[in-house]
């Protein structure tokens, strides 16, 4: 069988947001050519990686599979951008981007907060912060999930873990919008040029962190924000600036905007599958498994990029030190070889091996703020909605690293809280 894949839709963010995810390409790829070269518009080669054990394989072998070129592959435009001269953003690196042995010594500077007992700690309030958001929908009515639910309370379960005040959230908010979805239109920065935006979001992006750490140093507080400010390293000094805002720069940002796309692609695959939010509002016990559907369905880390460290071979392909690969967590997540009927969105899936947290070495930090908050909303949704439908069409972000949607009009009728 020869293949039929538009190289284009595997990168680049237009596709994304027109398109979405292309399940069918990648569906090609893991049965013909799992390590496959692709070769778009407008962005350097790589190779695609596509079958989930090819993923957890090379998370696994972090000294030949580098983080720390970046993690996001970039658009030939992009690359001549960042060229230009000093951007404010060169002044914070973040432990996605670090190699072991030194990733291990960052990542445990937060890694005790992060742990399921210290994040258990937060179950009341999470349950509350979603209360009140399924509150804000009314008894009856329409609106945008996006912009009233998906996008808020993870914000606001995020703010509270940093300490960040309400006036802070908007302000956030719009600055994680202009540095993940670069590329859409109607989220982007603007300014007189993309070089010119690019240096003025990461100038406010400084500013914000600079106000918080200097507030924690003089002013330390029981949050997350004030445990990186006093942060040491394991021979008793302190962590570096260029760490500690770099670590501001993942959590504030990473922090929210995929539980906001994990939420958002949840609701649109209820919206597509009405049996499965009855069989969650019937036993809210299945929220648990419901949220690793979730994350597995909607996979909003799409992927992420390594740069060899030296030859390769892998499934027959020969690839060469210095060359990249993107491993799409997306097409993992359905591989038939893994998953039983992976076309199916089944809340109860069990086992569910899914990597969209990732794998290995750099297994997202903040997984067990994100299924808590996702669990809590879903809990409440679930066990409220007596009714629920489209309102409109839903339109996804032109992006190609956190996907989701950007709105997802719905039409609702909800029971009063218990
Ligand atoms: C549904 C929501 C989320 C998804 C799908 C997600 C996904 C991911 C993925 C795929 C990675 C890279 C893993 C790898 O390379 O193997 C990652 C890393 C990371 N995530 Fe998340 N994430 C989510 C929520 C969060 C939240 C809520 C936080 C913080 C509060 C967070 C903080 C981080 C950090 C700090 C890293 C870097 C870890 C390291 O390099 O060691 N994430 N995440």
């Amino acid at each position: 069988m020869t293949l039929d894949i538009d190289p284009n839709s595997l990168i680049h963010p237009r596709s994304y947001g027109a398109a979405g995810q292309p399940h069918e390409a990648w569906t090609q790829l893991r049965a013909q050519a799992p390590v496959w070269l692709c070769e778009p518009d407008n962005y350097p080669s790589f190779y695609a990686i596509t079958r989930h054990a090819d993923i957890t394989d090379i998370s696994g072998r972090p000294e030949v599979f580098s983080n720390s070129d970046g993690i996001a592959f970039l658009s030939l435009r992009q690359l001549e951008e960042r060229k230009t001269g000093p951007s404010p953003l060169a002044q914070m690196r973040t432990i996605i981007e670090m190699d072991p042995p030194e990733h291990r010594d960052f990542r445990k500077v937060a890694s005790g907060f992060f742990t399921p007992r210290s994040i258990g700690r937060l179950d009341a309030v999470v349950n509350e912060c979603a209360r009140q958001h399924v509150d804000k929908l009314g008894e009856e009515g329409e609106c945008d999930f996006v912009e009233l639910i998906a996008e808020r309370h993870p914000l606001r379960v995020l703010a509270t873990i940093l300490g960040i005040g309400p006036d802070d959230e908007d302000l956030l908010l719009r600055l994680t919008q202009q540095l993940l979805a670069s590329d859409d239109p109607d989220l982007q920065r603007k300014a007189e040029n993309r070089e010119q935006a690019l240096a003025e979001l990461g100038a406010d992006l400084l500013k914000l962190f600079n106000r918080v750490l200097e507030d924690r140093r003089a002013r330390p507080r029981d949050d997350l924000a004030t445990i990186i400010a006093h942060a040491q390293m394991a021979d008793g000094t302190p962590m570096p600036m260029l760490e500690t805002l770099g670590y501001y720069l993942i959590v504030f940002t990473a922090g929210h905007d995929t539980t906001r796309n994990a939420i958002s692609g949840g609701m649109a695959a209820f919206l597509e599958h009405p049996d499965q939010l009855a069989r969650l509002g019937a036993a809210p016990e299945l929220a648990r498994p419901a949220v690793e559907e979730i994350v597995r369905w909607s996979s909003p880390v799409n992927y992420m990029k390594r740069r060899l460290r030296e030859d390769v071979e892998m499934r027959g392909v020969r690839m060469r030190e210095g060359e990249d690969l993107v491993m799409f967590y997306a097409s993992a997540n359905r591989d038939e070889t893994v998953f039983e009927r992976p076309f199916e969105f089944d809340i109860s899936r069990h086992p569910n091996r899914h990597i969209g947290f990732g794998s290995g070495e750099h297994f997202c930090l903040g997984a067990h703020v994100a299924r808590l908050s996702t669990r809590a909303l879903f809990r409440e949704l679930a066990t409220r909605i007596e009714w629920i439908e489209p309102a409109g069409e839903a339109a996804l972000t032109e992006s190609n690293l956190v996907v989701g949607h950007k709105a997802l009009p719905i039409r609702y009728k909800l029971r009063p809280a218990a």
